[in-house]
């Protein structure tokens, strides 16, 4: 055939590297509403479920037991599935019923209805539904700290920036599964060297993430998957009931922590039984809630290619999120694994949450360029910062993330290069080097770095566990080379661990360590005039306004 010019040079956009995929109700490649999705009920028998969506008790499968045993509140259930879903999806987005009010209606509901409810809202009324709906009335973002070579110098100087960018919770993973208390180690000392109260963790296999908790290396835990169908729960030996241990381990040592699930996984696993994306994520939705889990990071995440490839599949993720902060769950809503090549895209998978703000507008921002990025490369990283600040700063958002200085940057790494140093010292871990602390401080990705002895570096990681090194050996390190201030952020963290306020919903620590949560910054929004504003928290949007690159008429000489 011929080609037509325009068509060929549209097919060299980046949007055309995307993967896309026309509806398949029966592989679970619909983003909701699915052909094969059950029509919402609820039959309560002495305050028993006898009945959930359609599935009579004796059909029930492991999941539909564990919602219908813990995940509905029942009292307000019966109410609530004889109402219209439209109404209720009005009720969401209309600024004069109170989120108090409404979340005793949300959470009564089943998967199926909660479902359709969401899918009578468009995009824009489920922008103005999180705005009114996410727990914490202050938004906030995440990050990812990691690097390809696993450098502990690099990763205490990036968790530095970070930290001084606005992050209020940094997560680590490995590119060599061994490194991870090195790593864990890393971006603890380096956030609190950016400022005090930054919560860390590090995402590896269970047994070693809630470890590493125990000894203090970390304070929250996040990575604990749930899924939408029983055979993707047991192919990966869990059931929800193991999910719920798992979740009251962290808890009950004071590591705050929450599940994550999202659109995709039940496809990529190949057991959707035939149901929609929506639906199965208002199972693990459920599923959050039953356990008591107090948060949930979904929206896609890591399978974010696969509602990314279908019709409507990115409404559906903002849907997602919505629906979990309507079961009044904290929500860290995706914007996290990259999915596109477009940079149009890229905006507007962002566009949703960054508007309405949430309680983590990204689940995980790349703090680190992109190819250093371990957890697979993010939607945004830290070459996107000033498009970011940028955003908040033309659309009057917070964001999360704030414009620094050059010299304020290096200041900071410098300074968390040189505390990492004490403490590999103190803890006779391989020595970090001046010529590594001067690069750390310099560097943009880990091409930047001196490289190490990696087998070394895995080996001290492996013994430094076996020897039973705790956080009071790092606190005591810190101590000894002068880092007095680090020293005693790092036993602040660990003292929080003890007193728990930060267990509450959607909590975050400011720089005074005062805990910020659902409790005491409840989200009031009902219309204009209430709820956040940016610019009436002066602090921030001072902030934001004044970014570097914007001329100043009081210091320019026109
Ligand atoms: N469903 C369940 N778990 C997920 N994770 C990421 N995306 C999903 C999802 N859609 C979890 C996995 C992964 C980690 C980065 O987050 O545990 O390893
Ligand atoms: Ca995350």
């Amino acid at each position: 055939m011929k080609r037509q010019k325009r068509f060929e040079k549209l097919e060299k956009r980046p949007v055309h590297l995307d993967g896309f995929v026309k509806r398949w109700d029966d592989e679970g490649l619909v983003a909701m509403m699915g052909k094969n999705d059950p029509k919402p009920s609820i039959k309560i028998e002495n305050g028993v479920v006898t009945e959930l969506d359609g599935k009579t008790q004796d059909e029930f499968d492991l999941i539909d037991q564990y919602i219908a045993k813990y995940g509905i509140n029942l009292e307000n259930a019966e109410k609530v599935m004889n109402m219209d879903s439209l109404k209720l999806a009005n009720m969401l987005c209309d600024p004069n019923v109170p989120r108090s009010e409404i979340v005793q209606l949300t959470t009564a509901m089943t998967p199926a209805k909660a479902e359709e409810v969401i899918s009578k809202l468009n995009f824009a009324e489920m922008i103005m539904a999180t705005q009114k709906m996410r727990p914490r009335r202050t938004p906030a973002t995440q990050c990812h700290i990691t690097n390809t070579l696993d450098n502990p110098v690099e990763l205490a100087a990036d968790a530095a920036e970070a930290a001084r960018r606005g992050f209020p919770e940094q997560e680590t993973t490995t590119a060599v599964a061994r490194y991870a208390p090195m790593n864990a180690i890393s971006i603890m000392v380096g956030s609190q060297t950016g400022r005090p109260g930054v919560i860390t963790q590090c995402s590896v296999e269970e047994a070693d993430e809630l470890s590493l908790g125990m000894r203090g290396f970390t304070a929250y835990a996040e990575t604990i998957s749930v899924y939408g169908t029983d055979r993707v729960f047991t192919d990966g030996d869990d059931t929800p009931w193991s999910k719920g241990f798992l979740a009251s381990c962290y808890a009950s040592r004071g590591l705050k922590m929450r599940f994550t699930s999202g659109a995709g996984s039940e496809v990529m696993m190949g057991y959707t039984e035939g149901k929609s994306m929506l639906y199965l994520e208002a199972r693990c939705i459920f599923i959050t809630k039953a356990s008591g889990v107090q948060g949930l990071q979904n929206g896609g995440v890591s399978c974010i290619g696969i509602p990314g490839a279908v019709a409507g599949g990115i409404r559906e993720v903002l849907g997602e999120n919505l629906l979990c902060m309507m079961l009044d769950i904290e929500c860290a809503s995706g914007n996290d694994q990259a999915f596109s090549h477009s940079d149009i895209r890229r905006t507007e998978r962002l566009l949703g949450q960054f508007i309405a703000g949430t309680d983590y507008i990204s689940s995980g921002y790349a703090a680190e360029e992109n190819k250093d990025n371990t957890f697979a490369g993010s939607n945004m990283d830290v070459l996107d910062y000033d498009d970011y600040v940028t955003m908040e700063r033309d659309l009057a958002v917070n964001g999360g993330i704030y414009p620094i200085e050059e010299d304020e940057a290096i200041m900071i790494r410098n300074k968390a290069a040189k505390a990492i140093q004490a403490v590999f010292e103190s803890l006779g871990l391989p020595p970090i080097t001046d010529e590594e602390v001067e690069a750390a401080t310099y560097a943009s990705n880990s091409d930047d770095m001196p490289k190490r002895d990696m087998v070394q570096d895995m080996k001290a990681a492996q013994d430094l566990m076996a020897r039973g090194i705790t956080v009071v050996d790092i606190i005591k390190a810190l101590d000894e080379h002068g880092f007095d201030d680090v020293a005693d952020a790092v036993t602040h963290l660990a003292q929080q661990k003890v007193c728990g306020d930060y267990l509450q919903t959607s909590a975050i620590f400011d720089g005074n360590w005062n805990c910020i949560s659902a409790i005491n910054d409840t989200n009031d929004y009902k219309g204009p005039g209430t709820g956040y504003r940016v610019w009436e928290d002066e602090e921030t949007w001072n902030k934001i306004q004044d970014v570097p690159w914007a001329l100043d008429p009081k210091k320019t000489d026109f």
